[in-house]
């Protein structure tokens, strides 16, 4: 069966925008942002607190995320953060922020490449983070890269994502988001990860899929994913997207994509296709190239 209602998780003023080269100015992502809220989208993820030089693409987020505050009163907006340490958290609680998302790997190349520690050298790094953040009643969400395939290692033993995705349940995390980073994922690795989960007593109900579009593969892995169980989806507007640590990334999946095969399967999720596709559109105008999601092409050329 399928749920009632699906949550997206909106990454594209995040995700979406980390990887663009030319730096896009803090107004236009302030109004990309609130655009998102008025199509419909309750979970926005904002910017990341990442070193600047990592990352100089969301080195404005002391300017941006303050640009924000009368967003989060459209509806029940929500505007989650990334924070890799304790300087990350520091920077986003003195700005108010109300949920984070801390990010390891399930292998140890992308831990290294992405974060400059080992993979338990980084969960070592993200305990005080999450334990913080509960203190202070800050919703904490745990990602976990490279779930399914790595650029570098290959293919990634199942065995090997659960280890960490445990730990980063055990840290205190609320919420789990398995990142198919480079976007190799097909449904039936995406069936197996989730029986394992199962198994390890992380409820279904606090999973979401994270799942980049590299293949084709990203609408059928979620839809194995929601005939799993699971009721939370990331995507991005247009589908931009990519890590700029990860070879091979490409654009997430494209939020238009989702919400078009939702609609048509009768899964409530809130967003307006129409405001949505058009705020696309206009993003694409200010980046200078056309949106490659495909639902966003077929709707905006009628
Ligand atoms: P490091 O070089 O090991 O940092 O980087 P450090 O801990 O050694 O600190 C060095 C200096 O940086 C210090 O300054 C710190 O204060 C400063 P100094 O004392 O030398 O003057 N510093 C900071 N400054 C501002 N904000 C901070 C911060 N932290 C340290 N937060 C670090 C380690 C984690 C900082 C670095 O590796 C980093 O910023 N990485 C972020 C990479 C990133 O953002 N990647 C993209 C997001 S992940 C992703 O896209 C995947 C996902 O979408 C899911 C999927 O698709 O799989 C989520
Ligand atoms: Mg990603």
């Amino acid at each position: 069966g399928l749920p009632d209602r699906v949550r997206i998780h909106e990454v594209g003023a995040r995700d979406g925008l980390q990887n663009e080269k030319s730096v896009v100015p803090t107004e236009v992502k302030a109004e990309f942002v609130r655009r998102l809220a008025e199509a419909g989208l309750t979970t926005i993820e904002a910017t990341s607190f990442v070193h600047p030089k990592w990352v100089p693409q969301l080195a404005d987020a002391e300017q941006l995320f303050p640009m924000l505050a009368d967003i989060a009163e459209i509806g029940d907006v929500t505007l989650p953060v990334l924070v890799p340490n304790e300087r990350g958290l520091d920077r986003a609680l003195a700005l108010g922020a109300r949920r984070i998302a801390v990010f390891g790997s399930a292998t140890e190349t992308f831990a290294s490449k992405n974060l400059n520690r080992t993979v338990d050298e980084s969960l070592r790094m993200f305990e005080p983070v999450v334990a913080r953040a509960k203190d202070a009643g800050v919703h904490v969400r745990g990602y976990l890269s490279m779930c399914f395939g790595d650029p570098w290692e290959g293919a990634v033993p199942v065995a090997q994502v659960v280890r960490v995705a445990k730990a980063l349940m055990d840290l205190g995390c609320d919420e789990l988001s398995l990142g198919d980073t480079i976007g190799v994922a097909t449904p039936g690795h995406v069936m197996e990860l989730l029986s394992a989960l199962n198994g390890t007593g992380i409820p279904t109900g606090t999973i979401g899929v994270h799942f980049h579009d590299t293949y084709g593969q990203a609408l059928s892995n979620t839809l194995a994913a929601l005939q799993h169980g699971v009721t939370t989806v990331d995507a991005s507007a247009g589908g931009l997207g990519g890590c700029p640590y990860a070879k091979s990334a490409t654009g997430n999946l494209a939020t238009e994509d989702l919400v078009w095969m939702l609609d048509g399967l009768g899964v409530h999720t809130g967003v307006d296709l129409g405001a949505l596709t058009a705020t696309s559109v206009w993003m694409a105008e200010q980046l200078g190239r056309p949106s490659p999601s495909r639902t966003v092409r077929a709707l905006s050329h009628k």
